[in-house]
């Protein structure tokens, strides 16, 4: 089959692999009828991430029709049913999956013992992903195998386009878990770093949640105008003072709630040095991460407030003030998302037309071009916003 498969720094290549097979009776086969490109990909992209290896399948946004099913998954699941893929991997059996907290599921990582080193414990699998949740091979190809497929899936009706169910997979429950586990309560004002995918799901989820106020934080325009149009009132941190903004909107007291929705891969700006020193740093191993946005939240979010990220970070982050953190009591809220704790919910929402996430597709092509699409979307060439494929 066909897939888009990492080579190393800056190298996905658009390359003909062995077809998957079912390896355990709990596996499912799925064709895909569509994929798509996230921002972690990115990272990946940019080898940011440790442990991915040459050879590795990409993709963690995957739908398509069930083709082939397991002896112990065809009590679930059958050929011909039509479903969106998690990104995160699930056994649906261990203590954490029973809490619902399917991101960090016990059994589903199968390179525990190198996760338990890097982590202190193993987290879930994930596909496409590095060899620290698994090293699954990804969705961005044509077929998929699932592990774990009786409960690692979201089935979902004919009769609406993929284009509206894929971000099931991925960018919708993540905004609408950051929005979640902001508690967010009638009258706040929520402000949401990063104007990406995940920060037009976060956006829209803050305002379906009852923010009163939500302030929205990017450089690029177009991205600035998609959340606009949901109703956020924009900063434009090229040209404008966040922190001055922030307290300009709130009365001088600061946002009550602050989404991360960029993580490790703030922009590198002139005006703001310690991203420089940071990307500095970065080069000469003494630090993974660029945490601008991690400070900048602190700063100036209202004492008593949440802090509630979903960028992606990777590993050691310098110079995080917690003096202001612990002083100001604020909270912290993080995680990979528990994707399933939200998809019920969220296909409802779809069903009832409440939620129509296919407004933040601007690149829709065919698998070949994936390599291209990583370079376009990595530099928001073109007024791309979110890449849909198609094998
Ligand atoms: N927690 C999860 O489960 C989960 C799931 C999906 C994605 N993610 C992560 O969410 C993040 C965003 O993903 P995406 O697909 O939207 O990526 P993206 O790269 O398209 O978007 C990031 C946006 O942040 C903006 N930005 C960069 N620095 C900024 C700054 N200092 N202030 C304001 N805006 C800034 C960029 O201009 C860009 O628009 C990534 O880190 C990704 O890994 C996490
Ligand atoms: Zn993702
Ligand atoms: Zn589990």
């Amino acid at each position: 089959m066909k897939a888009l498969v990492w080579h190393g720094k800056e190298d996905v290549r658009y390359d003909t692999v062995s077809d998957p097979e079912i390896e355990d009776d709990r596996d499912a086969i799925i064709k895909v009828t569509s994929c798509a490109i996230c921002g972690s990909d990115l990272h990946l992209f940019h080898n940011l991430i440790p442990a991915m290896l040459p050879g590795d399948i990409l993709g963690h946004e995957t739908m398509g029709e069930v083709i082939e099913v397991g002896s112990a998954a065809q009590g679930s699941l059958k050929k011909g049913d039509r479903v969106v893929i998690p990104f995160t991997i699930q056994c649906g059996e261990c203590d954490q999956c029973r809490r619902g907290n399917f991101s960090v599921c016990e059994r589903t990582n199968r390179k525990k013992e190198l996760a338990d080193k890097a982590f202190g414990h193993a987290t879930a699998g994930l596909f496409g992903y590095t060899h620290l949740t698994g090293g699954y091979p990804g969705g961005q190809a044509e077929y998929l195998r699932v592990p774990f497929a009786d409960t690692t899936h979201v089935k979902v009706p004919d009769g609406i386009d993929d284009e509206k169910l894929l971000f099931l997979s991925d960018i919708l429950p993540t905004g609408w878990q950051a929005a979640v586990q902001a508690d967010i309560q009638p009258g706040d004002t929520v402000a949401i770093w990063g104007c990406g995918p995940v920060g037009q799901m976060a956006i829209r989820s803050a305002i379906l949640l009852g923010a009163e106020q939500v302030v929205a934080i990017d450089h690029l325009p177009e991205r600035l105008s998609m959340a606009a149009a949901a109703g956020a009132i924009t900063i434009d941190f090229a040209h404008e003072s966040v922190v001055e903004r922030l307290n300009e909107l709130t009365g001088g007291k600061g946002p009550h709630k602050c989404i991360d929705a960029i993580g490790t891969e703030s922009h590198v700006n002139l005006g703001q040095p310690d991203t420089i020193l940071d990307r500095a740093k970065q080069m000469l191993l003494a630090e993974n991460d660029r945490p601008h946005v991690l400070r900048e939240m602190i700063y100036v979010c209202r004492p008593a407030g949440v802090i509630s990220i979903v960028g992606v970070y990777t590993g050691l982050a310098d110079k995080i003030p917690m003096g202001q953190a612990m002083n100001k009591g604020l909270t912290f809220r993080m995680a990979q998302t528990h994707v399933p704790r939200w998809t019920g919910d969220l296909l409802r929402r779809i069903e009832d037309g409440q939620i129509d996430p296919s407004f933040v597709i601007t690149h829709k092509v065919d698998l070949s071009q994936g390599p291209e699409m990583y370079r376009t979307f990595r530099d928001k060439a073109d007024a791309c916003i979110k890449v849909m494929l198609r094998p």
